[in-house]
C-alpha cells in the first residue's frame, strides 16, 4: 500500500491536534509540528492509537530555516507529502492603537510567513503527489475589529496568499484552500475569554454568554468540527474545490 503523508502544524494542541487525530483515519503517516515536544508526543500517541505513524518535529516556525527542516525530515522519513495543513497561529489579539510593531511582526512571522515558507518548501513534493494544502484563516478576516486588529488583517492576508498559491496550483495540480473557523473552544479561545472576563469583572461563563450574544450564535464550535471540515477538504471527494475559503462559524458572518 502507498503511504500517504500529511504535515500538520500547530499539532501540539487545539485545532491542530484535533486535525492530526482526525487525519490518522485517512493518512498512513502524520508529521506533527509545533514547539512543545511534550504536547506533540501526546498528540503522536493519539495518532498512533488511531492507526497512523507519527513523526514529531518540535521547532519554532518563525525561524526562517524551520520550513526547509520540516520538509527535509518529512521526506527523509516518508519520501512524500500528500497534504499540508498550515494551522499554527498565535496572532496577538490587541487593540489597533496598542499593538506594537514587534507584536505585529510575531503574528506575521508565524501565521503568514511560516505558512508561506512551508508551502513553498513542500511544493515540489505536493506537485509530485497531486497534493493538498489548507491555510487557516478566521472570521476576523471579514469582520475586523478595533480590539483585535492584527488578527483580522493577518487572516485577510492569509486568504489572499492562499488565492495566489491556488492560481499556480491549478497549473501544478496542487489543491489549495482556506478554512475559516468562527469562535471555537481551544486553549487560545479560552485565554481570550478569560481575559475578557477579567476586564469586565465577570465569570468566564458570563464572558462566554456575552460573546455568544454579541456574535449572535447559539454555541461555540469545537476543534473536532473544524478538523472534520479540513479532512473533507483534502479528501478525494473535494479535489476539484480549490482557491476557496470555507467558513464554519455557527452562522456568525451574516454577509453574502
Ligand atoms: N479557536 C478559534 O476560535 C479560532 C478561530 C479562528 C481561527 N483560529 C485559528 O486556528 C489556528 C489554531 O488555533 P487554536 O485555537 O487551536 O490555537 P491554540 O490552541 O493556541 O494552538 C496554536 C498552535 O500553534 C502552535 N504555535 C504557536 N506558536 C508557534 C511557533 N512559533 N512555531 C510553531 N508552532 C507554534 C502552538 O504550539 P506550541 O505552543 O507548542 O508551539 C499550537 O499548537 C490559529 O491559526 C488560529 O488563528 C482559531
Amino acid at each position: 500500500m502507498t503511504k500517504t503523508v500529511a504535515i500538520v502544524t500547530g499539532a501540539s494542541q487545539g485545532i491542530g491536534r484535533a486535525a492530526a487525530m482526525r487525519l490518522a483515519q485517512d493518512f498512513s503517516a502524520l508529521v506533527l509540528v509545533a514547539r512543545d515536544r511534550t504536547k506533540l508526543e501526546e498528540t503522536a500517541a493519539a495518532v498512533r492509537a488511531g492507526g497512523s505513524e507519527a513523526l514529531v518535529i518540535d521547532l519554532d516556525l518563525t525561524e526562517p530555516t524551520a520550513a526547509a527542516m520540516v520538509v527535509e525530515r518529512t521526506l527523509s522519513a516518508f519520501g512524500r507529502i500528500d497534504a499540508l495543513l498550515n494551522i499554527a497561529g498565535a496572532v496577538p489579539a490587541l487593540d489597533v492603537f496598542q499593538v506594537t510593531d514587534e507584536q505585529w511582526d510575531v503574528g506575521l512571522e508565524l501565521k503568514l510567513h511560516g505558512a508561506r515558507r512551508l508551502t513553498i518548501q513542500a511544493w515540489g513534493a505536493l506537485r509530485a503527489s497531486k497534493g493538498s494544502v489548507v491555510f487557516m484563516s478566521g472570521n476576523a478576516a471579514v469582520t475586523p475589529k478595533t480590539a483585535a486588529a492584527a488578527v483580522g488583517a493577518i487572516n485577510a492576508c492569509i486568504e489572499a496568499l492562499a488565492k495566489a498559491f491556488a492560481e499556480r496550483g491549478i497549473v501544478d495540480d496542487v489543491q489549495i484552500n482556506c478554512v475559516s473557523p468562527g469562535a471555537s473552544i481551544t486553549g487560545r479561545r479560552m485565554a481570550l475569554l478569560e481575559r475578557a472576563a477579567t476586564a469586565k469583572g465577570i465569570s468566564v461563563e458570563a464572558a462566554k454568554q456575552d460573546f455568544l450574544g454579541q456574535a449572535g450564535i447559539a454555541r461555540f464550535g469545537t476543534a473536532e468540527e473544524i478538523a472534520d471540515l479540513m479532512a473533507f477538504v483534502i479528501s478525494p471527494a473535494a479535489h476539484w474545490m480549490t482557491g476557496t475559503v470555507l467558513r464554519l462559524d455557527g452562522g456568525e458572518v451574516r454577509s453574502v
